[in-house]
């Protein structure tokens, strides 16, 4: 591990490669990986250099990947084999992300056209790195310094876009078998809160009008607000909910130990909390729970979805599930099907089980093999698709609000999101991305619905 803020004990090369005045980030895997990219952009931005429109026209390419699964980290070296140009000259690589925590100097040593690695943690370094690249060696750091890179980074600038990301805890003590973000992104750390609210008046101010605070266990954020009182997410949420201009708040991902009754009832009482929880419980089966060191087992996750849903009936709920855990019987896997129909998912991420190294279940006996994994998972997610089309099916009829957020495929289509992170489709030739609009949704497929406008409410 090397890093470019260490004292020097012999003078550094000069650098031989011209520096790089176009970038292109493309991140992979999690919306924290998106807030990541976001920011290394804006650094960039910031120091100088612009934002390419495509890779092609990049002369640094940064590939910020995930590590989670290992289709994820095979795809990092595929894409770096692709950015060799038909003249065979390539731009300046970066591997940044989770992979490049994991993997560090052997990306360097594995794929030669690699010319920085850096991990999530050290990424405001990133101006450093290119300067130590051009000298012709790969510059690799990997750190997770004490003090972390949130300081280092400048402020945001204006976001031309109704929606945006806000990482507000980052990092996991959890150490789930199965998962390899502990290692990768560190141990839990939460953001100021002042520096939190700083961040979100900027964004707003910008334009934002939706922000959604993000965390590997979101809902352990906590800290000090203004007045020295110990908070948790729903104090922070309730400051941020009284920023004018800010019309929604969202949270992701929640760990259910983490739950509070404060955020529970912060669902029941602060209207720019939009009803939905993404809240993974990986299996239905306790014997799998345990193994995973999940720390919560079916039951005591059912009894807080109950209690999520008498503070807010409406809310749409959202989980993630593996299949062919190590050790996974046919009826630990009926368990997970009876957990998905008690607690009935308005939506869900379903995952066949991938080895990582070094984690402990890894080297556990008994993995699954592929053929039961597949077939696992095509049941669960049959019932899963079929939760989600009826939870769709319900609103057809009713009147709701939607923040519109992208152009849709279709001549004058605008697509935006309903309260419940349903994707709604419109067409109101009076209205313009950024608006929250009245619409009655007229059908319902398996991913989208159909709504026709009613009224502008707010431009
Ligand atoms: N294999 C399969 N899925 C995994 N996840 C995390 N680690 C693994 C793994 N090794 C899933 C979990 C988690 C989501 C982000 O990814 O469901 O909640
Ligand atoms: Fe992927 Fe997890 Fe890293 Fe996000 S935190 S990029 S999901 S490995």
């Amino acid at each position: 591990m090397s890093h470019p803020t260490d004292t020097p004990t012999v003078p550094a090369p000069a650098p031989i490669g011209d520096a790089p005045s176009r970038y292109f980030v493309t991140s992979f895997g999690c919306q924290m990986n998106v807030y990541d990219g976001e920011r290394m952009g804006e650094m960039l931005s910031a120091q100088g250099m612009q934002a390419a429109a495509t890779r092609e026209e990049a002369d640094l390419v940064i590939l910020n990947t995930c590590h989670i699964r290992e289709k994820a980290v095979a795809r990092v070296y595929s894409d770096i084999g692709r950015l060799k140009r038909e003249d065979g000259s390539k731009p300046m690589i970066a591997v940044a992300g989770c992979v490049a925590q994991a993997e560090g100097e052997e990306i360097a040593r594995r794929a030669r056209s690699v010319d920085i690695v850096v991990g999530p943690q050290a990424y405001h370094r990133l101006p450093q790195l290119i300067e130590q690249a051009r000298t012709g060696q790969p510059a690799i750091d990997t750190d997770m310094p004490a003090v972390t890179k949130f300081g280092a980074l400048p402020a945001r600038t204006k976001q031309p876009r109704p929606t945006a990301f806000l990482t507000v805890q980052e990092g996991c003590d959890k150490f789930c078998t199965y998962c390899v973000v502990p290692y990768t992104r560190g141990a839990e750390i939460s953001r100021p809160f002042a520096d939190l609210v700083d961040e979100a008046k900027a964004l707003v101010d910008g334009g934002v009008r939706e922000i959604t605070l993000l965390g590997q266990n979101v809902n352990a954020w906590a800290g000090t607000d203004g007045k020295g009182r110990p908070q948790g997410l729903d104090g922070l949420i309730e400051v941020l909910a009284e920023l004018p201009g800010l019309e929604r708040i969202r949270y992701t991902t929640s760990h259910p130990n983490d739950m509070t009754d404060g955020l529970i009832a912060a669902h029941r009482d602060i209207d720019k909390l939009m009803p939905y929880l993404h809240l993974p419980v990986q299996s239905g089966s306790d014997r799998i729970l345990k193994a995973m060191n999940r720390s919560h087992n079916a039951a005591s996750y059912l009894a807080i979805i109950d209690k999520v849903r008498r503070s807010r009936p409406d809310i749409a709920l959202s989980g993630d599930f593996i299949v062919g855990f190590p050790g996974e019987t046919e009826a630990d896997f009926e368990a997970t099907l009876d957990i998905v129909r008690a607690a009935n998912y308005a939506q869900a991420y379903s995952f066949k089980y991938s080895p990582r190294p070094g984690t402990p279940a890894a080297d556990m006996e008994d993995q699954i093999s592929a053929q039961i994994m597949d077939e696992r998972l095509q049941r669960l997610q049959e019932l899963l698709g079929a939760q989600q089309h009826a939870f769709n099916a319900a609103t057809v009829g009713k009147r709701t609000r939607v923040l519109l957020e992208r152009q849709g495929r279709k001549d004058g289509q605008l697509v935006g999101k309903s309260p419940w992170l349903q994707s709604v489709h419109v067409i109101d030739p009076a209205a313009r991305l950024g608006d929250l609009i009245d619409v009655e949704i007229v059908s319902a497929g398996p991913n989208s619905l159909e709504g026709l406008s009613l009224q502008l409410v707010t431009a």
